[in-house]
């Protein structure tokens, strides 16, 4: 199976990401690495505890970064409420964080697996910059780094830029220009995976605790997509990610040059995506362009109704 290390901010999609991850044999997860993002670190931290816990599965769980590197922080109570996984009820969890800050657990997974491992960000991508800044001869050991973030076209949390390129738009330049092989499934893409209430029902119908608490988790978080884009369900973000690596065969991707403003302007945190290769620049980075939201919708229905 292909090594991940999930980075995340749990964060309703992220919290259906991880589902995916450890419901697939595809895929090894030596560890979740979190950030601060949709809410503070220690809940991001906590939260992805509450899913293992929901999942009864053990997995180290190192958190990282608490703010960005240099732009303040932002975050999104009003997409995921106070406590970042507001629905469901919250179970207490049974495991502790670990005390290896997470950009140190990604330079030490890497540097023991050199070539194996998949960098899977789905959240602001501080700890993945502070790894390449703090030890740059990983940068060539990484196998991969498929991220969500970012956008084709339109943001959304500025009409330019999306949430997690946006909340740290230095660590994200740091990132695409790395040299690493990279994906990425931003917007454009992720805006075709939405949890219509007919799939909702059937995450109800799987009838397993996962399955409810993805439920739970899909009906809070439609609230507010349907409030702010007139959608009757909300996309399910990060787990596109995941389900990439999974089944890359439901995806369209193409190879582009993707910089990201670092200007603090109106594109603040915008990826420029060189669709039609007018810069020159060689492609740095695959990006996602269509996913079939059926076989993703089944993919996920067919790995949380495992758990
Ligand atoms: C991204 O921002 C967060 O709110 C979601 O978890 C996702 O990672 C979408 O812009
Ligand atoms: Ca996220």
């Amino acid at each position: 199976p292909q090594k991940i290390i999930l980075d995340c901010d749990p964060g309703h999609d992220d919290a259906i990401a991880l589902m995916l991850a450890l419901a697939s044999p595809e895929l090894e997860v030596l560890g979740i690495t979190t950030v601060y993002g949709n809410v503070a670190l220690e809940r991001t931290t906590h939260n992805a505890l509450v899913v293992l816990e929901v999942l009864g599965r053990r997995v180290p769980v190192h958190p990282g970064a608490d703010r960005p590197l240099v732009r303040e922080r932002i975050s999104a109570e009003a997409v995921h409420g106070t406590s970042g996984l507001a629905g469901p009820p919250l179970p207490t969890p049974s495991q502790q964080p670990q005390d290896l800050h997470a950009a140190l657990f990604i330079i030490e997974q890497v540097e023991r697996h050199p070539g194996e491992v998949a960098l899977v960000p789905v959240g602001p991508l501080t700890n993945l910059a502070l790894a390449l800044r703090l030890r740059p001869q990983i940068a060539p050991k990484i196998r991969q780094i498929v991220l969500m973030g970012g956008s084709v076209d339109l943001g959304n949390w500025t009409p330019s830029a999306e949430f997690n390129i946006l909340a740290d738009p230095h660590a994200a330049r740091i990132v695409f220009e790395s040299g690493v092989p990279l994906a990425m499934m931003g917007l454009n893409l992720t805006h075709q995976a939405i949890a219509h209430p007919h799939w909702v029902a059937r995450f109800r119908g799987l009838g397993n605790r996962a399955g409810t608490f993805a439920a739970e988790l899909l009906e809070f978080f439609r609230e507010h997509h349907q409030k702010r884009y007139g959608w009757d369900g909300a996309p399910i973000h990060d787990a596109c990610a995941v389900a990439y690596l999974v089944r890359p065969e439901l995806f369209q991707t193409k190879p582009l040059h993707v910089a990201v403003e670092t200007n603090e302007g109106l594109c603040f945190g915008r990826t420029v995506c060189d669709y039609w290769g007018v810069t020159g620049k060689p492609p740095n980075c695959r990006v996602g362009l269509r996913v079939d939201p059926e076989g993703f919708f089944e993919l996920l229905l067919e790995r949380i109704g495992n758990h």
